[in-house]
């Protein structure tokens, strides 16, 4: 309502309250049982009625009554968290005016956020005890309406945008997988998405690449679920060279390459001793003539000019092992007639000893 006008009806409806009998036309008759007041004073026509005490006056509701002017309505009311009253008249005595308005974000049950009591004739102010409640102002909605984004999909995608009304957000799949359906969605105004979530496609990881002189140690299969592991194990004598086992991950690929099964190698040297593994033994002593693949065979060759001997190294490296370009093979004959002169037999050249 206009506040003006709202005024003007209450600057009116206050003189009609305060009337003397001779204006009681503007007086309501008194409304038998619509009051909301537990009591009206006596009914009156003129001041006669009432006593000495008491004056024929227009009391709301209960019309023209026997009131004693002089009467006061409650007042200062307790401080209330919701709302403040105020007089709008000079005395709080029958009649006053007082308005309750309600705090800022607050409005009475009919949306307006003021109201005018009076005080009446039972010393009480009219209508009932005013309760604003809490309100929201039309600009600021409770909460933007919003589509539901449901827990699986929040533990499968990784989601981008708005899920309220009018925006639209886009999925990732936390594993990485590929999208199977629609990328991006849109939050509908009625808080329903356009299209059904996507899905992750299904990882899986092809079968690992077969390994030369081995084995893979797992179930055939056309394809291997995230987390599952293959162990690899290498034929008799084959030294495993990479890991020894792979996991299927989540993108699909397998957490390494596959190893290699390693051969060994033979010692080729027949004629004079090697030095494998810090021990000088003659190659038909070691088992099978083999070495491991990954180990050091130290070789002895002969200075070229001097009886003594420095020493060369060559690794095994999965079945290939050469001498060093320095090494001689002794002959037969040497080995037979002369075996304390053979290159590994003699001194070790001094430091001086440089070719
Ligand atoms: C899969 O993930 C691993 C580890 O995060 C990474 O090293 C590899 O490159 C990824 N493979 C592909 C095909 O994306
Ligand atoms: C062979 O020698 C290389 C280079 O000195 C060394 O890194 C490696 O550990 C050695 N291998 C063995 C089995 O001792």
């Amino acid at each position: 309502m206009d506040r003006a006008l709202l005024l003007l009806l209450l600057s009116l409806w206050a003189l009609t309250g305060a009337v003397s009998p001779q204006a009681a036309g503007l007086c309501p008759d008194r409304l038998l049982g619509q009051e909301s007041r537990r009591t009206c004073p006596r009914p009156c026509k003129a001041d006669r009625d009432c006593g000495s005490k008491r004056q024929c006056l227009c009391d709301g509701q209960c019309g023209l009554s026997c009131v004693a002017p002089g009467r006061t309505c409650p007042w200062p009311l307790p401080p209330r968290e919701d709302s403040e009253a105020r007089l709008l008249s000079p005395t709080h005595s029958f009649s006053a005016l007082l308005e309750v308005r309600c705090k800022p974000g607050f409005a009475l049950p009919n949306g307006l956020d003021a109201t005018i009591r009076r005080c009446q004739g039972d010393r009480q102010w009219s209508g009932d005890e005013p309760i604003c409640t809490e309100t929201r102002s039309p600009d600021e909605p409770a909460s933007t309406p919003s589509c539901p984004l449901p827990e699986h999909i929040v533990d499968t995608f990784s989601i981008q945008g708005d899920a309220t009304a009018g925006a639209s957000i886009r999925y990732t799949c936390l594993s990485g997988a590929d999208i199977v359906g629609s990328r991006e969605n849109f939050c509908q105004d009625n808080q329903t998405w356009q299209y059904p979530h996507p899905m992750c496609k299904e990882v899986y990881c092809q079968p690992p690449r077969e390994v030369d002189q081995g084995y893979v140690v797992a179930v055939q299969k056309t394809e291997y679920e995230v987390g599952f592991d293959i162990h690899y194990l290498c034929k008799k004598n084959f030294l495993l060279d990479g890991p020894q086992k792979v996991t299927c991950l989540s993108n699909g690929s397998w957490s390494a390459s596959p190893p290699h099964c390693r051969a060994r190698c033979l010692i080729p040297a027949q004629r004079s001793r090697v030095v494998i593994g810090g021990v000088k033994r003659w190659p038909f002593d070691v088992t099978d003539t083999l070495v491991a693949h990954g180990e050091n065979v130290t070789f002895f060759c002969k200075h070229s000019k001097k009886q003594c001997s420095f020493s060369a190294t060559q690794s095994c490296f999965d079945g290939r092992l050469q001498t060093p370009a320095c090494y001689l093979e002794p002959t037969w004959l040497q080995f037979k007639l002369f075996p304390h002169r053979l290159v590994s037999e003699i001194d070790a050249c001094g430091p001086d000893d440089v070719e």
